[in-house]
């Protein structure tokens, strides 16, 4: 039998005056980036959110490993307890609600689980947490009758798990395109504006505080693959394994990829995507080609974008913050509203999923699809180049659509480009594979879909 957790308020009573007596107790777990950015704005934006509740919310615990070598936190407010220890924060009867923001995802995943087990409702940023574990955490939180807020997962303080999830739950989603990962956009944007290489720019993204030391979770699309599979499981309905997400990342895009590009009227950007194919879906991680018209396009800088095609709606962008202290802050409060209003109105637990009856989420192979392709050579240029490329491509059944050759290159290391028409995506990667082997070749191969955006 399950028994709400303790609040400090009496349920039933629903009068006004009574409800802005009531008080709701958060613990947060976690003050780096975004513990510290969700402490602050829950600081400044206290008076406004009680105004939407209609109740009191009060910061009760706080909880980080160095919290007591730590800088001055006396703008919490001295009645806020402190302790290095997050079982602590689980055990204060004042704590309603726990925020989980960590980063490892073991602990992360130890302390889920303790604060379930415990009937604290949970809100987590932890996207590798939720991705690998969400289906899980949501059937203990259903169980012990508690809420889980998981916004600030995806795309930081951008709002596009409620909009899924409540905003678009009478939708039938075709798929979903998001630009999921501010890092890589960034350094996409600069090679873009200002001509710089790869290296140039992460570089500058990791001054500016936009990347990592070790920028591989990100660079590698690691960190799009985590989102892309929350995003599917929310429009879908499908549990799908993060694993099973093929990945590539943006380490070997350079700037003479853009020159092509926009030879071509496109542009390059990592997308997260997924989309029905019959009874399965295709979800991947992959720099694309998008047609410099598209919305994705016009995404700049450390921006996510996410564009759902939906069968009756059509097509609705969401554009935002990706991540950052006070810009994530806003989405973990924004959970924290939508459960106090949950505990306010007696508690209720809503699928944070946004789904109660689940299918298998078998993925189709990203070798099935059928699109036009992007295929980037370096070669040492000689006599009788091409007709050997063009060879290999006919042998596969692949019909070039244009090729393409900027001036002013070495001949010892020259790019070239050539554009395919559309083609299965396996037989385009068996091509490629023989087409390495050939001995004029300076650098291996670089191909990229073009993406067809609505
Ligand atoms: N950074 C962003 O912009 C962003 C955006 C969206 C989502 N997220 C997600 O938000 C979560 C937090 O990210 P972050 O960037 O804030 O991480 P962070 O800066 O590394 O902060 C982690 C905090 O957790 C504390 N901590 C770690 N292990 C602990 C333990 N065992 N007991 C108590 N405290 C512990 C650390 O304490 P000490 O410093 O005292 O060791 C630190 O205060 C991650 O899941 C991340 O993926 C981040």
């Amino acid at each position: 039998m399950s028994r709400q957790p303790r609040l400090s308020f009496a349920a039933s009573d629903s009068s006004a005056s009574s409800r802005e007596r009531r008080t709701i107790g958060l613990g947060l777990i976690g003050l780096g980036t975004v513990g510290t950015g969700t402490a602050r704005v829950f600081v400044e934006h206290q008076h406004e959110i009680e105004r939407r509740l209609g109740c009191r919310l009060e910061l009760k615990h706080v909880c980080s490993r160095s919290i007591l070598k730590r800088r001055d936190l006396t703008w919490l407010g001295r009645e806020v307890k402190r302790t290095r220890d997050w079982r602590e924060v689980l055990r204060d009867p004042g704590v309603d609600v726990a925020i989980e923001l960590v980063g490892t995802p073991s602990t992360a995943l130890t302390i889920a689980r303790a604060a379930l087990q415990a009937r604290k409702h949970l809100v987590t940023a932890n996207k590798n947490l939720v991705a690998e574990h969400g289906r899980e955490l949501a059937e203990r939180s259903a169980q012990a009758r508690v809420n889980l807020g998981i916004e600030a997962c995806v795309a930081g303080g951008t709002p596009i798990l409620h909009a899924i999830r409540e905003g678009l739950a009478g939708e039938h989603f075709n798929a979903l395109f998001g630009i999921l990962n501010g890092t890589t956009n960034y350094i996409l944007t600069e090679m873009e504006q200002r001509g710089c290489s790869f290296r140039e720019a992460l570089a500058e993204a990791q001054a500016r505080g936009y990347a990592e030391p070790d920028p591989t979770l990100d660079v590698e699309g690691h960190d799009a693959r985590y989102k892309i599979a929350i995003l599917a499981m929310l429009c879908f309905g499908r549990s799908v394994r993060v694993r099973d997400i093929p990945v590539e990342g943006i380490a070997r895009i350079e700037q003479v990829d853009f020159a092509y590009a926009h030879k071509l009227h496109h542009t390059i950007r990592l997308i997260g995507a997924a989309q029905r194919r019959g009874e399965r879906l295709m979800v991947f991680v992959r720099p694309m080609m998008i047609p410099g018209a598209a919305q994705l396009a016009g995404v700049h800088g450390a921006t996510n974008g996410i564009l759902m095609v939906g069968s009756k709606g059509g097509n609705t962008m969401i554009t935002g913050r990706g991540a950052g202290g006070e810009a994530t802050g806003v989405a973990v409060l924004s959970d924290v509203v939508e459960i106090a209003r949950a505990i306010l109105a007696g508690g209720a637990s809503t699928s944070p999923l946004g789904y109660m009856h689940w299918r298998p989420g078998k993925l189709a192979p990203v070798g099935d699809n059928v699109v036009g392709a992007y295929l980037r050579l370096v070669v040492r240029d000689r006599p009788g180049i091409l007709s050997r490329v063009c060879t290999i491509l006919a042998r596969h059944g692949i019909n070039i659509d244009s090729v393409l050759q900027e001036p002013g290159h070495s001949k010892s290391r020259l790019p070239f480009v050539m554009t395919l028409e559309p083609t299965r995506e396996d037989r385009v990667a068996r091509a490629v594979r023989e087409i390495r082997r050939l001995p004029f070749l300076a650098a291996p191969p670089l191909t990229m879909p073009f993406a067809e955006l609505p």
